[in-house]
């Protein structure tokens, strides 16, 4: 049966949300306060990065409106989700102003409507919400949690073939309406209270970058001790008991969720009289293996004043153009503050804003000439070429650091690249001294972007 829904923010979760409600046979209007961002969509064009996005946008556009105004988002909808953002406070809290923004602009409604929370809140939000509007006379308004599990890059899939949809709600007739939303998609349904609902989000979260950090050290002694962590992993992971995923050690998670998240549940069990410990660890963990890379490239350049570094890749994984809490601001404000030459390239992500003091350059080649190391930094296709004679002929130094473990070792080394991953063995080939004169720096294509 196709139901009335208002979305409420036009970010990655809401346009998905928007998007995918349509395709499921219902009628969605989105409403976001940003003009730009509502023209650009009512001219056809999704503002941000989401591979699959646009293609759904256009098939189900018949079923899909944008909007500045609440009272015509509002009108006639059954639904309303909330996706819009909650960013950290300066105290690490969520900030929850958008939120309440959002409740206070209702217009009073003459028919039923339930209010689905989708943005990520503390647990106890619900009931607040819950008295704010019984206090205001929308008692006729119900309240659902319905958590997302969104991950960039593959947000549309994620949606349309979840692994369980989330229902926590006060009244079971508000429940069922909700999952009534979700007919045609095959997933198991949690249903449950609200602030169950509002802790399976973040404790989820939590968990997820909670094993990253594990794995990260797990990299770490591997280093020490001469183990390959890849093959670690996978004897791990074929455990049915712990799973393959997010086993994937790297350059620190970042992203606008895990890091928020993981410190939202820290505070939130902080401010409700819980010192959660282990969460310390997984946030102090993160933030040094941001920083590893720095002393890698130290451990063979020595030091890296004067030198010229090239980060390939900035969003905070592939498949996404989001540099929020991306490990490239970190590592790169890191090397210029050694006092390196920093060159960057990614294929979507625009870094101008964000990284002052960094030369952007249109391709991988340009980016790599003349410089002393290159570091992946993101997951990027466009990098598993990266060890070719041209990038070897470019580069002062043919050194590579790789964090992401994108690359074979051996293939790498044996077309003549010093080289290394994270929690792989360095081969004693990499601690041997440079043999060739290295070849004189290039002078600065015009076409390169200097910010
Ligand atoms: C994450 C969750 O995966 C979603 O389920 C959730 O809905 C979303 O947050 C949210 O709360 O909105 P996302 O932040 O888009 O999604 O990205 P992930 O793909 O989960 O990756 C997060 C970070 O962990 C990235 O920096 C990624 O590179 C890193 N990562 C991931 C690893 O370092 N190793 C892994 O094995 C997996």
């Amino acid at each position: 049966m196709s139901s009335r829904i208002a979305v409420f923010g036009a970010g990655y979760a809401g346009l998905v949300t928007g998007a995918c409600f349509a395709e499921l046979g219902h009628s969605v209007a989105v409403r976001d306060v940003v003009p730009e961002k509502i023209g650009a969509l009512q001219a056809g064009n999704v503002p941000f990065y989401e591979p699959g996005l646009e293609e759904l946008l256009e098939r189900n556009a018949e079923r899909l409106r944008f909007t500045l105004d609440v009272a015509k988002a509002v009108e006639g909808a059954q639904f309303l989700f909330i996706c819009v953002d909650t960013p950290p406070t300066y105290a690490g809290d969520a900030d929850l102003s958008r939120v309440w923004t959002v409740i206070e602009e209702l217009p009073p409604l003459s028919e039923r409507m339930i209010l689905v929370m989708k943005s990520t809140v503390p647990v106890g939000t619900g009931e607040k919400v819950r008295s704010t509007l019984d206090a205001r006379g929308l008692d006729g308004v119900g309240y659902v949690s319905n958590p997302e599990f969104l991950a960039e890059g593959t947000a549309v899939r994620d949606f349309l073939e979840p692994d369980r949809i989330v229902v926590g709600a006060f009244e079971e007739a508000d429940s069922a309406a909700v999952e009534g939303l979700h007919a045609g998609l095959d997933a198991p349904i949690v249903r449950t209270d609200v602030a169950s609902a509002e802790m399976i989000k973040l404790a989820s979260n939590a968990f997820l970058g909670t094993r990253i950090s594990f794995i990260n050290e797990i990299a770490n002694v591997c280093e020490l001790v001469g183990a390959d962590v890849i093959d670690v992993a996978k004897g791990m992971g074929l455990d049915k008991r712990i799973g393959t995923r997010y086993l994937r050690p790297g350059i620190g998670f970042g992203g606008s969720c895990f890091p928020k998240d993981i410190s939202f549940l820290k505070l939130l069990a902080g401010n409700s009289g819980y010192h959660f410990q282990l969460l310390n660890s997984v946030i102090e963990v993160n933030e040094l293996q941001k920083r590893r890379v720095v002393g890698k490239l130290q451990k063979h350049l020595e030091t890296l004043r004067g030198k010229t570094i090239a980060l390939l890749g900035l969003a905070f994984k592939a498949n996404t153009d989001d540099l929020r809490e991306a490990p490239s601001i970190v590592l790169a404000s890191r090397l210029l503050a050694e006092g390196a030459d920093v060159r960057a390239w990614d294929p979507v992500a625009d870094a101008s804003q964000v990284l002052k003091g960094v030369s952007f350059h249109e391709n991988i080649l340009e980016t790599v000439r003349g410089s002393d190391a290159a570091v992946i930094v993101t997951e990027w296709e466009q990098l598993r070429s990266l060890a070719s004679a041209e990038t070897r002929e470019a580069m002062r130094n043919p050194l590579i650091i790789d964090g992401r473990n994108l690359l074979d070792p051996v293939e790498v080394r044996t077309a003549g690249f010093t080289y290394e991953g994270v929690g792989r063995p360095t081969s004693p080939l990499d601690m041997l001294p440079e043999t060739e004169e290295p070849a004189p720096p290039v002078s600065e294509p015009s076409s390169a972007r200097e910010e």
